[in-house]
């Protein structure tokens, strides 16, 4: 599936992970991400010092995947980077490094959206799915359901209407004092805790025949579990978290993994589609990736999940869509501008 006759350099510098990956011979050959530790006291990302560490970053990034792969800069045949969504500045940072390279190299630029990027980390490593396949892509800045009938193209089946997934596991984390990002201790926390401690509200919104459809909503939870607790007293609070920690993660995240394979579930029905992707950094959950396993396995579909380290935000995933559309004749001109608020 990936071509054996491209050596490419991918580039992602879309929020706070400054990666760079390198394809060749038909394989991803070095991916390295360096995660800014520097946003963990503030309970998410800092634009501006997110920006500062990319500049401070992509150098020794680029350099590193250069010499894993065991390549030279004069060994690339195109420069794949993300150009949106994200932040501005960081895009800014990633996007520039890489036109300066392709202009100095004189080969193509392949701008990739990082959406798209996630939709397709699937293909990183076999086993790839078939067309046509459902794509949930569960990220700290996105949730979006959609079927991908074929390459580059997206039908969206539902998205989120306020925060996404990850936000939301990033929000009940700073309130349960956790720290940023959320989702990696709420759920090693959620293994060791009773579901059934509290109902929170589903995410999943009503579709048109008031039957749970493919919309999501995560604000509600959030402020459920924030007045949950501004509702007790201080002594009270202290002991809840104390003692029902854990109880609280793995309820939150029961009604997040309920809705979130509850809606592949009816998709799948819908669509007749029996192949499943879950892709973006909530897919490293292993509770959604157990429950949509064993839902795969009663309703006979087959689950496509990358692998952990390609969860996350990273360069590998944009380099495997920079080979596809640089085999489908797509190239992007040198004055490509960031694309803050680029949709799937
Ligand atoms: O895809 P990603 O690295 O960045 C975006 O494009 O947003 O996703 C990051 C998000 C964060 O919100 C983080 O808390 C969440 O993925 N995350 C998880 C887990 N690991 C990372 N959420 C739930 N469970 C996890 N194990
Ligand atoms: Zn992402």
């Amino acid at each position: 599936m990936l071509p054996t006759d491209l050596t490419l350099l991918a580039i992602e510098s879309s929020c706070d992970d400054t990666a760079a990956a390198v394809l060749t011979e038909g394989r991803v050959a070095s991916s390295v991400v360096a995660s800014q530790r520097i946003h963990e006291g503030f309970g998410g990302v800092v634009p501006e010092l997110a920006s500062r560490a990319h500049q401070r970053l992509i150098v020794p990034t680029v350099e590193a995947a250069l010499v894993e792969a065991d390549v030279t800069k004069h060994d690339l045949d195109a420069v794949a980077v993300t150009y949106g969504p994200g932040l501005a500045g960081s895009l800014l940072v990633g996007l520039s490094f890489a036109k300066a390279l392709a202009l100095g190299l004189d080969i193509p630029l392949v701008g990739v959206n990082h959406l798209e990027g996630h939709v397709y980390s699937v293909f990183i490593e076999e086993p790839c799915p078939p067309f046509p396949y459902l794509c949930l892509t569960v990220s700290g800045g996105h949730t979006q359901l959609t079927l991908v009938p074929e390459g580059f193209v997206h039908e969206e089946l539902g998205r989120t209407r306020d925060d996404a997934a990850g936000e939301a596991y990033d929000k009940v984390a700073k309130l349960l004092g956790l720290g940023y990002p959320g989702g990696p201790p709420v759920d090693r926390l959620a293994a060791e805790g009773d579901p059934t401690f509290r109902a929170f509200p589903s995410p999943r919104l009503p579709g048109a025949d008031g039957r749970p459809g493919f919309a999501f909503s995560f604000s509600g939870i959030k402020t459920n579990v924030l007045y949950f607790l501004r509702d007790l007293n201080d002594a009270e609070r202290q002991r809840m978290l104390d003692e029902h920690l854990a109880d609280i993660c793995a309820s939150f995240q029961q009604a997040v993994v309920d809705a979130l394979v509850g809606a592949l579930r009816d998709a799948v029905r819908e669509t007749g589609v029996e192949a499943v992707a879950i892709v973006g950094g909530v897919s490293a959950n292993r509770g959604l990736r157990a429950a949509a396993e064993a839902a795969g396995q009663a309703d006979g579909f087959a689950v496509f999940v990358p692998q952990l380290a390609h969860c996350m935000d990273n360069a590998a995933m944009i380099a495997v869509t920079g080979a596809f559309k640089l085999g489908a004749g797509q190239t992007s001109p040198l004055h490509l501008t960031a694309q803050p608020s680029l949709a799937l």
